[in-house]
């Protein structure tokens, strides 16, 4: 079975991007094992002066999760024109450790609008040397419902084609 690793880059507790989440693992079925990374908000603020040798315990277990995953599924909002900044932060603690080079990443923005957003992710999931396979829900809240069904055709339909191209990176390295 492979594993991955879902990041939201939400923090609220009625999330539509914990929907996307729901889904998309619904949708990669059986022979993936979906496991949220439980602690975005609880992650010190980056700071260079950490990321030593003995970085804190949620980084160490942080970049354990994102080596152990066969690929990673970002799914995130966008917040006043770019990343929220909790996920930024993240990404943020994986630079000196590389944890992206080579993994496949299906990074979903699914947002009102999110072109920024979806733009900055592509930007530094390329400079981080992941295998990134992106995708853009503008207006996504109104597109699923409170059981995770995506209730829009096409948006399904390009999200089907998204995740076969993540498996296929998978299944590729
Ligand atoms: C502080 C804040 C800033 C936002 N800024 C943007 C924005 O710049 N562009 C956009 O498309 N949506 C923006 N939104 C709307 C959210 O992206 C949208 O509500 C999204 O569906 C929230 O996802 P969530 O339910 O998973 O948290 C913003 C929302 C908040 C709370």
């Amino acid at each position: 079975m492979k594993k991955i690793l879902a990041i939201s880059g939400s923090t609220k507790t009625s999330s539509t991007n914990a929907l996307y989440i729901s889904a998309i693992s619904q949708l990669l079925g059986k022979d993936f094992g979906v496991s949220n990374f439980p602690s975005i908000s609880n992650l010190p603020h980056y700071n260079p002066d950490l990321d030593l040798e003995n970085p804190p315990k949620s980084i160490i277990d942080l970049r354990l999760a994102i080596h152990d995953a066969d690929g990673i599924l970002i799914s995130t909002p966008e917040y006043a024109m770019g990343l929220p900044g909790s996920l930024k932060n993240l990404i943020d603690w994986t630079v000196s450790s590389a944890s992206f080079s080579g993994k496949p990443v299906l990074a979903l923005v699914a947002s009102t609008q999110g072109e920024k957003a979806y733009q900055s992710i592509i930007d530094i999931l390329t400079v981080l040397e992941a295998k990134i396979v992106p995708q853009l829900i503008p207006f996504a809240k109104a597109k699923i419902n409170n059981d995770a069904e995506i209730t829009e055709h096409e948006t399904l339909t390009r999200l089907k084609s998204t995740i076969q191209t993540f498996v296929a990176a998978m299944e590729n390295g």
